[in-house]
């Protein structure tokens, strides 16, 4: 795979003219790019991904002014979101125009759109006649990758370029949203949170499957799917009870923050002190962890409020729902 610099975009505009892959930066996750308008590239994602055929892809879009081209803005609420938080770390469910080619959306009626805030991004959509279809650069059931060296290996002999645009600001992917009957439902959590919403529409709801496992007919495909996954067992734990889980255990692995610095375990992987560290590190650590041969990997869990629901939505799944919690817990 060969790596291209941020002044190197009219090589990645060469290769997605083609039909092909290109991997780029954005602010949350990086992302697994091809011409939304081409059916044939888009395919090509689902096969270096293997994804799911019924898992539809984000389109990002360089600018507000061309949503209209390809999804149908319907009341006032998806405008005020449109206003409040694009560009961004956020992605709206929207009515569907037949130019996306129906892979894309696997055959929804619906298309999620999203304009990255990060300039690479914007810089590469910027020179391009088409928008970009594209999922977090993972193979399917992995972390998403947030920078180039994690990537690389993943997808070494599957995609020609990756443009460097250095470890991803957020670290997470974005807030997935849909505007149901008037009222915005957030489908993924992501760094603009539900109060963020509130504070803009005056309400917001969360799907219910935000922190549990999602099974039958669900209004976001990507929440039934194992996700966010290193190999070794994971396990989800409240602060208060990693020492005594740890002690379980011969070759425990730790991640969490410095008050867990001292317990005693294999390797403890610092996450950071605050949620948007935690965010940023997350998946990174995940992906170093794994490669120490631990037994288990025990993670603090944080708290839901903000930031902390879309790191929980990701540390639920990274689990398999598997959350020791302490009693007389609520938060
Ligand atoms: O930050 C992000 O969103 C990154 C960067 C690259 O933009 N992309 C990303 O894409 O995370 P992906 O494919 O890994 O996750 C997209 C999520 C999935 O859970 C998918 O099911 C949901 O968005 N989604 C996409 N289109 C949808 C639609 N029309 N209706 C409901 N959910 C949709
Ligand atoms: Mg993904």
């Amino acid at each position: 795979m060969k790596v291209l610099t941020k002044e190197e975009l009219f090589i990645a505009k060469k290769e997605l003219d083609q039909g092909n892959l290109v991997i780029f930066p954005t602010e949350t996750v990086y992302g697994l790019g091809a011409n939304a308008l081409n059916s044939e590239a888009v395919d090509k994602i689902f096969k270096a991904k293997n994804r799911a055929s019924n898992n539809p892809l984000i389109v990002h879009l360089k600018n507000k002014d061309e949503i209209t081209k390809y999804a149908v803005i319907n009341n006032l609420v998806e405008q005020k979101l449109i206003d409040s938080f694009m560009p961004g770390p956020f992605t709206l469910i929207l009515e569907k125009k037949s130019i996306i080619p129906s892979n894309v959306t696997c055959n929804l009626d619906t298309v999620g759109i999203r304009i990255p805030i990060d300039p690479v991004a914007h810089n590469l959509l910027d020179i391009l006649d088409y928008p970009i279809a594209a999922p977090s650069a993972n193979v399917s059931t992995r972390p998403s990758g947030t920078n180039i060296y994690d990537i690389i290996p993943e997808f070494e002999g599957r995609v020609n370029y990756i443009i460097d645009g250095g470890d991803s600001r957020i670290g997470l992917e974005s807030t997935v949203c849909k505007v149901i009957n008037n009222v915005p439902v957030i489908l993924r959590p992501g760094f603009i949170t539900k109060e963020d919403i509130e504070s803009v529409v005056g309400i917001c709801n969360v799907s219910e499957f935000v922190m549990k496992e999602a099974i039958g007919k669900v209004e976001s495909p990507g929440m039934m799917y194992k996700h966010y996954s290193p190999t070794t067992k994971c396990i989800l734990v409240d602060k208060e009870l990693i020492s005594n889980e740890a002690s379980k255990y011969q070759k425990p692995i730790i991640i969490g923050s410095s008050d867990l610095a001292n317990v005693s375990c294999y390797h403890y992987f610092n996450y950071g002190d605050d949620l948007v560290n935690v965010a940023h590190n997350i998946f990174k650590i995940l992906r170093e962890a794994d490669k120490l041969n631990g037994e288990v990997i025990l993670i603090e869990a944080t708290n839901t409020i903000g930031l902390g629901l879309a790191i929980m939505n990701r540390l639920i799944r990274t689990c398999s729902y598997n959350y020791i919690k302490r009693e007389n817990e609520n938060n």
